[in-house]
């Protein structure tokens, strides 16, 4: 219990020490970046850069300057003897939150229903040159944790789906899209942090519940690995810059001072080269989260703008008294201008020039204290968002699932009254950007709310675009009600309509933020605004009802689905600012549908499993969030519990229709796989700072802004300076034991290179088969590849690949996919590392998690 004792010592706020709940063991010293897998070239830079730094100028890049004290949600000291600006932080995983003349993309839960590697990367290299050009260096995103235990989970819209490969191939994508653009990736949030309910004590407390530590999510080893762990791996493959740590604990040692998170899983086992950055205000230890792993403390004050930090001049001062060793320190510095350097961003930088806090050209230079404190232009409204609507506008298309259709879709556009119904279908009142980080769902839903929005810079509505393409096709009529409630209305188009068309939504987003009583999570899985109501009044007097639902994730469809007079249904997720020219593209035939639903539709809410936790759980302590049905969520605990759901994982129909055969597995040429094994090199600092403490008090010259944090110290009297009351406790009561060890270090038999042994990625098996477009127009075809590991606890089948294939009518294509070594592998926490059990295995190939057309052992 050591771990979390010196974690309690040293901060007030931090170490939940309770014996009897589960613990997270400790990882010392934490892992030093060593510049392998892509990154050596980066890393030089990054060594010759730090090399010249002083203490605080190393300080200075690890800790933000304080919140809203700059342009960006979070800024890093500079370092202006060198002409280096701070590092620039901006939310999020969809565009530039906070700033104007922006793309407002599809989610990332859309990416996902692409099933479109493709256009993953093209939506990341997107907005990543729209940050590149505002002058963000570290792009919020993208999201895999959440991934999406439960389905009410508010932020799983910001990921991409609850399977993990789906997830990992669009991480990698995404990564890749966006660094290629030049901006570090952030990837969220690292891990475990799958509900927004007791994510953050303060937030919760302003909810009425009293708690004084955030919830602890409990995960087993083989968990963690299988599921939530996969993605990230993926990331690290593709050298993704930058992970944010996050708010939750994680066996009851928070996600940004958990050592086994960090230390081992992410900087020893998977060889994480960049850098760990805690989500906002997510830092609570000063001393404990350096040597735990985390790099970065942003935006740099213990609570937001209480002009104090755990880092800053603590950090200073805990390199000055010998307890932080100053490689450390410069290690945390280099990952940061690792990741800088291996992005390219020291050819791309330009200045910050956009404002988070105003949208207004002058204002004050440090919002949080004030015009008084300086007053200068600030926003240069410099348009960015050229030419993505195309882009966009694919995207909500090849997204939008069609899971029912008895034969009305595609529309001609030539019917004689099309009627469009529900609030869903018609714009926010209050205007597009109209709700605080679109926190409200007034009008058509096209993204969720909290800190993963950007402003639309317009937004087609559904009625917009559907009026457009009738009066462009011919001369039908078209009306729209969009109260939800004016049930007569309704009744009265509808019974008239040669086509009903109804728009109803479900929507969810970040905590701090809670909408119609929805503390980000949902209460529930039915949709808003009365939509049931909305689509039985339709259907009631409509036999041509078509209903298309924007939602955050799977909803309870099964009072409705079934009605004789809905001839279809159509899931368009969150599809941004073309979210109305998209749904006309399917449903006028524009785009032949060939989207597969990125999760489950089940009856009912338990048939997944996995509750999301609404109530304490543990007195006034940290709520206890036990993922005890281990990698069993959405499809994988329909099949364990043999449920049958509405409709399945990777379902999803197209305008035409294809044609499986000849499945072919072929055993590729493989190296047996070899655990890695040897050291590390030594800990080594590429500058050794004067330790002399009056070199670091605060400089004559300086103009101190009130709350700014600084490197800087007021007062040679260290406890003074750190103004810390527990400052200078013995440091064997809060060293971790081995955290200050620099010798050379075992390396992890699973790990050696960045994303983990090379050997996991090697291929071992080849998949064909034969598909054709039987049907009567060209169409896109996703081919799933599914295996049955075997094993008694392995799920009946895991997704293992896939392909979008594009087939003109009646052609016939092969389609192909590679099983690494990891695929086939199961984690075994015994030796900590992957193996492939001896349980005879199965391929599946099919078009949905339900429909696996052919089989084959695995030879
Ligand atoms: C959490 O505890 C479980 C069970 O003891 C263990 O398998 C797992 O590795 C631990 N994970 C972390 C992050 O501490
Ligand atoms: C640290 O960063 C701040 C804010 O950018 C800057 O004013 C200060 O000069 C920097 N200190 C050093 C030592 O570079
Ligand atoms: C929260 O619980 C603690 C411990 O039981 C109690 O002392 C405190 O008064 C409670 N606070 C509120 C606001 O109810
Ligand atoms: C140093 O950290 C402690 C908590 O560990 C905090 O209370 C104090 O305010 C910090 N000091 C400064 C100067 O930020
Ligand atoms: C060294 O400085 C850090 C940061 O202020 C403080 O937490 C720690 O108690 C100090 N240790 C000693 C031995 O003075
Ligand atoms: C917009 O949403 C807010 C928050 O839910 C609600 O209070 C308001 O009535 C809505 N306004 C309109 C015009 O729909
Ligand atoms: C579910 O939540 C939504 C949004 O708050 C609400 O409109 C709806 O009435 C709720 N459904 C049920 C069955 O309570
Ligand atoms: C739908 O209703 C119309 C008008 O009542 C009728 O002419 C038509 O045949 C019906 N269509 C179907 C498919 O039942
Ligand atoms: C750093 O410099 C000091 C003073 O010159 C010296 O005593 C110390 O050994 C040096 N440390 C390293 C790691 O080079
Ligand atoms: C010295 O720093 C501490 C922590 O920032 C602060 O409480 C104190 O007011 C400062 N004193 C002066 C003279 O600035
Ligand atoms: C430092 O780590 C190495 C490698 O794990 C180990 O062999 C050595 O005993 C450690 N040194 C100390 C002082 O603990």
């Amino acid at each position: 219990m050591k771990a979390l004792l010196w974690a309690s010592l040293v901060t007030s706020t931090f170490g939940a020490t309770h014996n009897d709940e589960q613990y997270s063991p400790p990882f010392y010293p934490s892992p030093w970046a060593k510049g392998e897998g892509g990154w050596a070239d980066a890393h030089q830079k990054a060594l010759d850069f730090v090399s010249q730094l002083t203490l605080a100028e190393k300080v200075n890049l690890t800790t933000g300057n304080g919140w809203m004290q700059h342009h960006c949600v979070g800024e890093t000291g500079s370092v202006p003897r060198l002409g280096f600006d701070g590092i620039c932080f901006q939310d999020g995983p969809l565009g530039i939150r906070f700033a104007h003349y922006v793309s407002s993309f599809p989610a990332g839960i859309n990416v996902a229903a692409t099933w479109d590697r493709k256009l993953a990367y093209t939506r990341g290299q997107a907005m990543g040159k729209e940050f590149s050009d505002k002058g963000a260096d570290v792009q919020l995103g993208p999201v895999s944790g959440p991934i999406g235990r439960s389905p009410e989970g508010g932020r799983n819209w910001e990921g991409f789906s609850p399977d993990p490969v789906l997830t990992g191939v669009f991480t990698a994508e995404t990564v890749r899209g966006m660094q290629d653009a030049g901006v570090i990736t952030s990837l969220k949030h690292f891990i475990g942090n799958e509900q927004e309910h007791f994510r953050i004590v303060r937030e919760a407390n302003g909810y009425g519940f009293n708690i004084s530590e955030s919830a602890s999510t409990q995960i087993d080893d083989k968990t963690m690995h299988e599921l939530y762990l996969w993605p990230f791996a993926d990331a690290v493959r593709a050298g993704v810059g930058s992970i944010m740590c996050s708010y939750q604990q994680i066996n009851n040692s928070y996600g940004c001072a958990n050592s086994y998170t960090m230390n081992s899983l992410l900087k020893n086992e998977l060889d994480f080269q960049g850098f760990v950055v805690t989500d906002w205000g997510a830092h609570g230890t000063g001393v404990a989260s350096a040597f735990a792993g985390l790099d970065v403390s942003m935006p740099g004050d213990t609570d937001l703008g209480s002009g104090f930090s755990y880092w800053g001049g603590n950090l200073t001062i805990a390199v000055l008294n010998g307890t932080v060793p100053e490689w450390r320190l410069d290690d945390m510095a280099v990952r940061l201008m690792s990741a800088y350097y291996k992005v390219g961003r020291d050819k791309l930088r330009v200045p910050v020039n956009f404002n988070s806090w105003t949208k207004h050209t002058y204002g004050a230079e440090h919002a949080m204290v004030g015009p008084q404190h300086g007053y200068d232009i600030v926003n240069q409204h410099v348009d960015v968002h050229r030419g993505q609507s195309a882009l966009i506008r694919k995207i909500g298309a090849e997204s939008t699932v069609l899971l029912k259709n008895n034969g009305v879709l595609p529309l001609s556009g030539t019917e004689k009254l099309t009627a469009i119904i529900g609030e869903d279908a018609g714009p926010n009142a209050w205007g597009a950007n109209g709700c605080e980080d679109r926190s409200c769902d007034n009008g058509t839903l096209a993204t969720g709310w909290g800190s993963g929005t950007a402003d639309y810079p317009y937004l087609i509505t559904p009625a917009d675009a559907i009026q457009r393409t009738i009066l462009d096709k011919g001369d039908g009529l078209v009306d729209l009600v969009t109260h939800n409630w004016a049930y007569d209305k309704i009744q009265q188009l509808a019974s008239q309509a040669s086509v009903a068309l109804v728009f109803v939504n479900a929507d969810a987003g970040e905590g701090f933020l809670a909408v119609d009583g929805n503390i980000g999570d949902r209460n529930n899985l039915t949709l808003w605004k009365n939509g049931e109501e909305v689509i039985r009044q339709t259907a009631s007097v409509c036999n041509n009802t078509v209903v298309v639902m924007h939602t955050v994730g799977p909803v309870l469809i099964n009072s409705w689905y079934d009605h004789e007079n809905i001839k279809a249904i159509l899931w368009a997720g969150l599809p941004g600012q073309e979210s109305g020219n998209a749904i006309a593209d399917i449903l006028y035939g524009q785009v032949n549908p060939g989207a597969k639903s990125p999760f489950t539709w089940g009856k009912d809410r338990e048939s997944y499993g996995a509750p999301l936790l609404y109530k304490q759980n543990n007195g006034n302590e940290a709520p206890q969030i036990d993922f005890t049905e281990g990698v069993f969520i959405d499809y994988r605990a329909f099949d364990k519990t043999n449920t049958t759901p509405i409709y399945e994982f990777g379902h999803g129909l197209s305008y035409t229709t294809f044609s499986y055969s000849d499945l072919q597995i072929q055993k590729l040429d493989a190296a047996p796989y070899k655990p890695t094994t040897g050291y590390t090199s030594p800990a080594s600092s590429p500058s050794n700072s004067s330790k002399t403490w009056s070199e670091y008090l605060f400089p004559e010259s300086i103009r101190k802004v009130p709350l700014y944090i600084y490197p800087y110290l007021n007062s040679t009297d260290p406890k003074e300076a750190s103004a810390d009351r527990h400052y200078g406790l013995p440091t064997d009561q809060y060293i971790p034991a081995g955290a200050t060890n620099s010798s050379a270090q075992p390396l992890h038999p699973a790990g050696g290179a960045p994303g983990g042994n090379a050997g996991l990625w090697e291929e071992v098996y080849k998949v064909t088969a034969t598909i054709t477009n039987t049907g009567t127009r060209p169409g896109d075809e996703v081919v799933q590849v599914y295996l049955s590991l075997g094993g008694p606890d392995d799920p009946q089948i895991v997704l293992r690949g896939f392909d979008k294939i594009a087939l003109e009518t009646g052609q016939t294509k092969t389609f192909s996919a590679v099983l690494t070594r990891r695929d086939i592998s199961n984690w075994d926490p015994v030796t900590q590392d992957w193996v492939v059990s001896e349980y005879p295995k199965t391929v599946f190939v099919g078009s949905s998690s339900r429909k696996l057309h052919l089989n084959a052992a695995l030879p």
